[in-house]
């Protein structure tokens, strides 16, 4: 086979568009499995910035085919607009292929998520209002539109004003807002789908032959497992499932033979919108610092994201429910000149020392972390390999394998390309 899957081992933010940029040269095919326009991607090229939402980090390698599954829900106009992005820098006709069974991210998704965020009032979950929850939500309905109901106009105009009969009651009379048009969402649409439908592809089977061909495929997941729908931690999560099993749910193709599964991880923590987190750095100068130099803003919504060191038992946690082969752990030049750089290996809980979170997530918000002090280590700009880190660098990426049982396979220290190297030979 030539299976490869890479999740996120946190609350997202892992740094996950720069590693597969890294593995892409390697990759036949790229694809994204789960998620929306929730996502951000980011991926750097000298001054250059591009933040992928929803096409695959892999768009930017010719040599790389790129695919959006079916368990993926689409923005089409935010789709249009990352395809029009790629066309600025020359990539007119990107090698990629969309899976007509993607649902469709409809403008009352937007809306609704909007609208529904704002009445939680102070229990809001903190969505990137990407509409993901809302249009997760009607698939499950089974009152979801898949990309594929645009290429029978009709048909998609009586689902449409059938589905708007029941979420214009929900505008005016629960939200007291505006109702929608459905000729006008219908229309909209429509001119829309004239520019993917030569995308369109059986990705499943493609990627099928592909991979009893001994092709290469990765699976780029978004999000990280913290936020996984069942496995998180529930309600402060996303709407789709972000583990590695997701792949299977998602596209179709079994990873019981996948050749490697990749958790990738912050040498620290963050996450964005609400929940718990218990190693969130109160000190706020410090805070201010790993923020400013990490660059920690949401990459969709330009957010402030939470700080906070590791937490050994969220990361123990994600190996297993993932099954981690091995780690990359990205941002190792964040803690570089720290007066000291801490790391959570266990929870103190009603006298007890967990070294795993309780398996109801929601008490994450009652346990007191027992940390670990590490010395920070001097600033490096020039490492090629792992033997280039600073020691204390090294003793505490040494520490986070002894403590999850998990090999470290790929580190990285800067946004650039050159600043990720591999550690073993896998
Ligand atoms: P939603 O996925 O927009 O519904 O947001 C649900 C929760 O997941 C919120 O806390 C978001 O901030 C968080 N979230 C969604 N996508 C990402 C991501 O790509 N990175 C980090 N957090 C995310």
């Amino acid at each position: 086979m030539g299976l490869y899957i890479l999740v996120g081992a946190q609350w997202g933010d892992e740094g996950k568009g720069k590693v597969v940029d890294y593995l892409a040269p390697e990759m036949d095919y790229i694809v994204r499995f789960q998620g929306g326009a929730n996502a951000g991607h980011t991926v750097t090229r000298g001054k250059q910035v591009f933040r992928f939402h929803l096409l695959p980090s892999g768009c930017l390698h010719p040599s790389v085919t790129s695919v959006i599954a079916p368990g993926v829900v689409v923005d089409l106009h935010q789709l249009l607009r990352e395809l029009d992005n790629l066309q600025g820098l020359g990539v007119s006709r990107p090698r990629l292929l969309i899976s007509p069974r993607v649902h469709l991210v409809m403008p009352y998704h937007l809306l609704q998520d909007e609208l529904e965020e704002k009445r939680r009032g102070k229990s809001s979950i903190g969505t990137t209002k990407r509409g993901i929850g809302p249009c997760y939500a009607d698939r499950a309905a089974r009152n979801g539109i898949r990309l594929d109901d645009l290429a029978q106009p009709d048909h998609f105009r009586n689902r449409l004003r059938y589905i708007l009969e029941e979420k214009n009651t929900l505008f005016t009379h629960l939200y007291g807002a505006e109702p929608l048009d459905a000729d006008s969402v219908a229309d909209d649409l429509l001119r829309a789908f004239e520019r993917v439908k030569p995308y369109l592809a059986e990705t499943t089977t493609i990627l099928r032959d592909a991979l009893a061909k001994r092709k290469k495929v990765l699976f780029e997941g978004a999000q990280g497992v913290l936020l996984d729908l069942e496995n998180g931690t529930y309600p402060y999560v996303t709407s789709s499932h972000t583990l590695a099993a997701s792949v299977t749910l998602s596209t179709g193709i079994s990873i019981q033979r996948a050749d490697r599964i990749l958790g990738v991880s912050k040498a620290y923590l963050t996450r964005v919108g609400a929940g718990p987190f218990p190693t969130e750095i109160q000190e706020q100068v410090l805070n201010a610092h790993i923020r400013e130099v990490g660059g920690e803003y949401g990459a969709t919504t330009g957010r402030p994201r939470r700080v906070g060191w590791l937490d050994l038992p969220l990361l123990r946690y994600a190996a297993t429910v993932s099954d981690f082969h091995s780690l990359a752990i990205t941002k190792m030049d964040v803690l570089q000149d720290l007066p000291e750089v801490r790391v959570c290996v266990a929870y103190r809980h009603q006298r007890k020392t967990l070294e795993f979170p309780p398996e109801d997530l929601a008490l994450l918000s009652e346990m007191k972390p027992i940390y670990e002090t590490f010395k920070s280590w001097i600033s490096f700009s020039r490492a090629k390999a792992y033997g280039d880190l600073p020691l204390n660098a090294r003793r505490y990426l040494r520490f986070i394998e002894k403590e999850t049982s998990v090999p470290i396979s790929l580190v990285s220290y800067s946004p650039e390309p050159e600043h990720t190297f591999r550690r073993h030979s896998d």
